[in-house]
């Protein structure tokens, strides 16, 4: 896709403060730090329109970008740290399951996971209840520029049978830092748009 504008719209924790549906929707989701915004930013080609941080648990709220005035993106807060207040911990599963059950226009969520990782309990569980609300996802592995590349491949193996996703293949393994698997996981969006 070619982007001529994106641009942040909106910053949400409940339904009333989402922007107007519409529009396709895209949402971003994974465990806390593990490269959500990067992710965004990557695809998008803006170094800095989503805050990144090193610090787990930056992004707290559910935030809105628009893209070409005709695409939404959404990246969700991250799940599991262990460090966030016990009320930003609570709050979380009700914010994020009220998003993806009710959101009209939803079309996919992108699960973002560490290619360098097991899939933990709440990888499993978000998995899971996408399925369970029929929303399509697109498994992407980041990443990947800490791995060689026989890595990557035994770990896109382990990872898909421990999900029991199949083929492998169909997992997209990405990179922030150089830009592997812009293209791949683009034409997954495109595809489910
Ligand atoms: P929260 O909003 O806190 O849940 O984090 P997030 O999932 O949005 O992660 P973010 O994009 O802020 O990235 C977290 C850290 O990982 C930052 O230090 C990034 O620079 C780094 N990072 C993200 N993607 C990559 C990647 O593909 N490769 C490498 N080497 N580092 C990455
Ligand atoms: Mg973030």
């Amino acid at each position: 896709m070619n982007i001529k504008s994106a641009a942040f719209v909106a910053s949400a924790v409940k339904p009333s403060q989402y922007p107007s549906p519409g529009k396709g929707e895209i949402a971003f989701a994974g465990r806390s730090n593990v490269g959500k915004s990067s992710l965004i930013n990557t695809l998008l080609g803006r170094k800095n329109l989503v805050k990144t941080s090193s610090t787990p648990g930056r992004t707290q709220t559910i935030n809105f970008f628009l893209i070409n005035d005709s695409l939404y993106f959404v990246d969700l807060p991250g799940y599991g740290y262990a460090k966030a207040p016990v009320q930003v911990r609570k709050k979380w599963g009700p914010m994020v399951e009220r998003y993806i059950e009710t959101r009209e226009g939803l079309c996919a969520v992108v699960v973002i996971l560490d290619i360098r990782r097991t899939p933990n309990q709440q990888d499993h569980d978000l998995v899971a209840w996408l399925a369970y609300y029929n929303i399509p996802q697109v498994v992407v592995l980041t990443k990947a520029d800490k791995l060689k590349r026989n890595k990557q491949v035994r770990q896109r193996t382990l990872i898909a049978e421990d999900l029991a996703i199949d083929p492998p293949s169909s997992l997209i393994t990405f990179s922030a830092s150089t830009g592997l698997g812009k293209r791949v996981l683009w034409k997954a969006i495109e595809a489910v748009l």
